[in-house]
């Protein structure tokens, strides 16, 4: 297995390009399969995620193939409707294949997703919402079998104890188009990657109003043809590299980064003391504005509130400021894995209930390290490149998951980092 070593303290310079978003990429793949004809996505990350979701298409009988970042997709006719269990079960987010599956075969399987590192998973909003069309949903031998000879327009309130649900919204929306009627999707997720998924659907002949708000309304149509999109940046890989500039007093332009896209966090760096201005074209400069960074308190919401995929990240930053800062998780309380492992490298922070207390240092020190998810693996990434000496990332799958070429990213910049076999 591979492993990232980092030698810390230089700070970043010089410029950064960001890659296709995973989270919009993810599902506008999986809603190819409600066509018969041809899709063509381009500005695709080469991440495994990406890759483990055109396995699932292929098992499916579709013909999925990836180019650089360009993936084309050619369902020609596929019969199968089971998504492939050991696929599903490997990634959260191939439960978005459900909506898609059943709107266009009328009989979906797909392997019930486990709980994961970063908390409990839960279903119950992609099933109640796919209910509200008319489908008929059970659990069976692992799976969740959707079943509706025709799904038929309904409204629907998806929201949980957490509030909005992305992938729930996409399956919802992604069943909707092909049904007889209108659709009312109350508490609708706003984020810009469901904005894409909705603007590639429309590419292909979908009938949606009021996606990017709470109410999206969606008049089903018969049928809906191939399409060619170019998938948005990846918000939360621009949020991660302005963070590196951040940590390391370094001075970066992100290049291709929506600054629309990241309000909630741009807000809280301003206040920490970093500047960051929109670069003429589309992009991002930042740059340090003094030299002591202020603590700050952040509580995750759905967007475009500060978002859940940045948290840890933005953790590590907290933990070299000059003060404390409460950081408090309203979407998955209990991702917090990464706390023990910033712990070790020097960090003072610890969990009150679903809040985390950072109590900044003057400098973190290097140390082998774990990581236990996708954002948690970046942070420590981020940890590493401030801290004193040696750090060594293990368990770095995590962040092929996510993040396209990372390192060759970051060495560009200066950063002293290499991935070694472990
Ligand atoms: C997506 C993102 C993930 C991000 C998350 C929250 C993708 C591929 N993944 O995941 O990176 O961290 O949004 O921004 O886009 N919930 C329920 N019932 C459900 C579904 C969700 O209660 O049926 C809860 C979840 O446990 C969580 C909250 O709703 O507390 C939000 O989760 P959700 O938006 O569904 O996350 P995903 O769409 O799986």
């Amino acid at each position: 297995m591979d492993k990232i070593v980092i030698e810390g303290g230089v700070p970043l310079k010089g410029t950064v390009e960001v890659s296709g978003a995973k989270n919009a990429a993810l599902p506008i793949i999986a809603a190819t399969l409600l066509t018969d004809e041809k899709c063509v996505i381009k500005n695709v990350p080469m991440l495994r995620d990406v890759a483990t979701m055109l396995k699932i298409l292929r098992g499916l009988g579709v013909k999925a193939q990836m180019e650089e970042n360009r993936v084309v997709v050619e369902p020609l006719r596929y019969k199968q409707c089971t998504a492939d269990y050991k696929l599903v079960s490997t990634m959260r987010a191939s439960i978005c294949v459900l909506g898609p599956l059943l709107a266009k075969q009328k009989l979906a399987r797909v392997s019930m997703p486990g709980g994961c590192i970063i908390g409990q998973r839960p279903v119950d909003l992609h099933i109640k919402g796919l209910q509200a069309l008319g489908a008929r949903i059970k659990i069976e031998h692992g799976y969740i079998v959707a079943a509706a000879k025709q799904l038929r327009g309904g409204n629907v309130f998806l929201g949980g104890a957490y509030g909005s649900s992305v992938l729930a919204t996409s399956n919802v929306m992604m069943a909707a188009v092909l049904a007889r009627g209108r659709t009312i999707i109350e508490n609708a997720a706003c984020e810009p990657e469901m904005v894409d998924l909705a603007n590639f659907l429309i590419k292909m002949g979908a009938k949606i109003k009021g996606q990017g708000t709470p109410l999206i309304e969606v008049e089903g149509v018969k049928y809906l043809h191939g399409a060619v999109h170019s998938v948005i940046p990846d918000r939360i890989e621009a949020g991660t590299y302005v963070l590196a500039a951040a940590i390391t007093d370094g001075d970066l332009i992100i290049e291709r980064a929506r600054i629309e896209h990241l309000s909630a966090l741009i807000d809280k760096l301003q206040q920490v003391g970093i500047s960051i201005k929109a670069q003429k074209g589309a992009g991002i400069h930042v740059k340090r504005r003094a030299r002591l960074l202020k603590p700050v308190d952040i509580t995750t919401l759905p967007y475009p509130g500060f978002p859940t995929d940045m948290q840890a990240q933005m953790m590590a930053l907290a933990a070299v400021s000059d003060g404390i800062s409460v950081i408090t998780e309203k979407i998955f309380p209990d991702r917090f894995m990464h706390v023990s492992e910033l712990n070790r490298m020097g960090a003072n922070i610890f969990l009150e209930g679903a809040s985390a207390i950072v109590k900044g240092v003057k400098r973190l020190s290097g140390a082998p390290v774990m990581a236990s998810d996708l954002r948690a693996s970046a942070a420590l990434v981020l940890a590493g490149l401030v801290a004193k000496g040696k750090t060594e990332v293990s368990r770095i799958y995590h962040l092929d998951r996510g993040y396209e070429k990372l390192e060759q990213k970051l060495e560009k910049v200066g950063a002293k980092i290499k991935r070694v076999k472990e």
